[in-house]
């Protein structure tokens, strides 16, 4: 990531995306008023004005975008201009297409939404290319422009595209990767199963519908192929950028969130001058606040500890779940703070004025249907203020000593098709850990499973790491070797990168750093439960899996205590070099699993940031000279915390303790005897 091109804006930034195209000029005025008001500092614009702003190949119009800069511009607020790419207008397909995606089924999709091309189509490239540099060329020296906001979401529709365009591409990405050995494929691919073996490299398709199973191998490709190939569309718009403004720090927003693993983050964070995010939250997740926690950390890990933006998050309600919740009351403002606790130097919301027409004419925006008389416009007003009160807090930093291994190519392999059980969903398992040590107020980084500074950190825990290339595992082994303690969850090392199974029992890549062998897999069906004996909770049980696991050096903590493996381990612990390796072999309730964490972890020497009542979410924000402690009131009860400084939402100073009023948030800036240095 560039040290030079940053987001130069005081303070934190506040805003969302503005879509005034979509209006008469009339309301702008009344946008630029209303957006003072609220404090808003930043706006994200022209994300979907492709068919305005160039209506026919070749041929701009600029007059709508240089009008809203000088808007902009004259009311004190910044633009993060965005490359519009993400819904190539009418146009362009009528005259290429070849460029519209196909499915896994081989059906052509229409263009009439967004994000309906094919990734690998020079066409498209070409197109936002053009659109890309028209714009830089235009814009790279206006006042008001802050940030490039590169195309949108890339991979939110169109991750995957199977036609023969993307076929072709398929194969030179596999060409480049096994070095033109064709012989080396097949042996990473495993051909020699069910025939597959190719003798040419046109034999090559992507994993199109088939009537077998697919070969596990050729679809793990195929995952880091489809996200190569939309990174080389974001890096190509950004050198395109770049050239024209090269002071202007450019992001595209990330999904690191529920269900979209379409895209290997760790690749592609370093590539982003700001890493920014959107998250959204589940209407039927009931603890969602552990969802905006989850994918705060790993977006600041991803950012390389340093602050970063939420992009994109709702007021209220969104439009694309089958029911969509409006927030509570409250709720809005903890999901932003909350954010900013875990690293957000920015908060923004989709949109900023909620739309009367268009196919999210029913999500909600900073200026809802109703107009400034709402309580959402009051919320907004209020965290606008929120936000300025907090401004110091801009740039600070998290002090983990957890860290928490994250790994798509491991999600991706494990949630292929025919797995010894098909009920295995990566971000569960991981966020299953990550919330007991969230409960109990502990801060967690997110690390890759290679990254090469685990030993700042006492504890590093790998709640699903199917698939493990031979230097991860050494990694982990090392940080072991040197006093560090490891928890493991299971099904975890049995992969290699090519995911072939690691031979010599279970599980693969770990067994000699936790001193235990597994012959066989004992995945259990839904609904099925065994009871957990030991030095765990009384009453505990555990389902989704088992194994039958014998020690080679770990002692047993735990054991099943009924069911086939009566009398197996399913909890170890053993000694290696200077630390400790642990083994969770099945999947605990969650008070077990809660406890056996926190087991680990006082023994790791852990703890947490300050003892908080149930419900009552801590963070911690270091900065040079002071640290900010986050206190925020999920459950609705209320708490006095011990704390010293000033409260910053208030201004008051804290003596003693803080009064965490019900349902809110404090901010406590606690200053440190001495400078940290920056
Ligand atoms: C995001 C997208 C926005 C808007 C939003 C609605 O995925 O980037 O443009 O569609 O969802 O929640």
């Amino acid at each position: 990531m560039s040290t030079e091109r940053r987001l130069r804006l005081p303070g934190l930034a506040y805003g969302g995306d503005y879509n005034p195209e979509q209006w008469p000029e009339e309301v702008w005025a009344q946008d630029m008023a209303l957006m003072r008001a609220a404090g808003v500092t930043m706006v994200s614009v022209g994300i979907f004005s492709w068919a305005l702003l160039e209506p026919s190949q070749g041929v701009y119009d600029f007059s709508r975008m240089d009008k809203i800069l000088e808007l902009l511009h004259d009311h004190g607020i910044a633009a993060d201009l965005a490359t519009p790419t993400a819904a190539p207008p009418a146009w362009f397909f009528r005259a290429h297409p070849a460029a519209l995606p196909v499915d896994r089924d081989g059906r052509t999709l229409s263009y009439g939404s967004r994000q309906t091309f094919c990734p690998s189509s020079p066409a498209y490239r070409a197109a936002a290319l053009g659109i890309a540099g028209a714009l830089a060329e235009r814009y790279a020296d206006h006042p008001a422009v802050a940030m490039w906001h590169v195309h949108n979401e890339y991979g939110c529709h169109n991750a995957e595209c199977f036609c023969d365009t993307s076929a072709a591409a398929f194969r030179n990405w596999l060409r480049a990767k096994y070095g033109n050995d064709l012989d080396a494929l097949n042996d990473a691919w495993g051909t020699a199963f069910w025939s597959q073996w190719y003798y040419d490299w046109a034999e090559i398709l992507p994993p199109r519908a088939t009537g077998a199973d697919p070969n596990p191998t050729h679809q793990l490709d195929w995952r880091r192929f489809c996200s190569d190939e939309l990174l080389s569309l974001f890096t190509a718009e950004r050198d395109v950028l770049r050239r024209a403004a090269p002071a202007i720090p450019a992001t595209t927003n990330f999904m690191v969130m529920h269900n979209f693993d379409a895209l290997d983050y760790w690749r592609w964070a370093p590539e982003l001058d700001v890493v920014s995010n959107d998250h959204y939250l589940r209407s039927t997740d009931p603890e969602s606040q552990i969802d905006i926690a989850l994918s705060g950390d790993l977006v600041r890990s991803l950012a390389g500890g340093r602050p970063w933006l939420l992009m994109e998050h709702s007021t209220g309600a969104v439009n694309w779940q089958p029911v969509n919740r409006a927030k509570t009351p409250g709720e809005m403002r903890r999901n932003a703070l909350a954010h900013v606790a875990h690293g957000a130097d920015g908060i923004a919301y989709f949109q900023w004025r909620a739309a009367k027409a268009g196919a999210e004419q029913w999500h909600s925006a900073m200026l809802p249907h109703a107009g400034t008389d709402s309580q959402i416009w009051q919320d907004v007003v209020q965290l606008g203020a929120d936000l300025g009160a907090l401004a110091e807090v801009r740039g600070s930093t998290s002090p983990a000593r957890v860290a928490i291994v994250w790994d798509w190519n491991a999600r991706w392999a494990m949630e292929a098709p025919s797995q010894p059980s098909g009920a295995l969903r990566f971000q569960d398992l991981v966020r299953d850990w990550y919330a007991p040590l969230w409960k109990a107020g502990v801060a967690v980084d997110f690390v890759r499973p290679d990254a090469p500074d685990l030993d700042r950190y006492q504890l590093v825990l790998a709640p699903s790491l199917y698939l493990v290339d031979d230097a991860g595992a050494a990694g982990l082994a090392a940080f072991v070797e040197h006093g560090g303690t490891l928890a493991v969850g299971f099904h975890s090392g049995a992969v290699d990168e090519n995911c072939h199974v690691r031979l010599g029992g279970y599980p693969g890549a770990f067994r000699e750093i936790l001193g235990v062998h597994g012959d066989e897999l004992f995945p259990l069906l839904p609904g099925q439960s065994l009871t957990l004996a030991g030095q765990i909770p009384p009453g505990a049980s555990a389902d989704l899996w088992s194994e039958r696991l014998r020690l080679t050096g770990a002692q047993a903590v735990a054991t099943y205590a009924d069911g086939p493996l009566a009398g197996v381990p399913a909890l170890t612990r053993h000694t290696y070099g200077s630390g400790t390796a642990w083994y969770l072999a099945t999947h605990p309730d969650p008070a077990t699993l809660a406890a056996v964490l926190q087991r680990i972890r006082q023994e790791a020497g852990v703890r947490p940031e300050r003892e908080v009542p149930d419900g009552i979410e801590v963070v911690r924000r270091r900065g040079t000279d002071a640290d900010y402690l986050f206190f925020i009131d999920h459950a609705g009860h209320g708490a006095e915390i011990p704390a010293d400084g000033i409260e910053l939402l208030t201004g008051k100073p804290v003596t003693g303790s803080v009064t965490v009023p019900e349902g809110g948030v404090a901010v406590v800036r606690e200053q440190v005897a001495e400078a940290r240095g920056a």
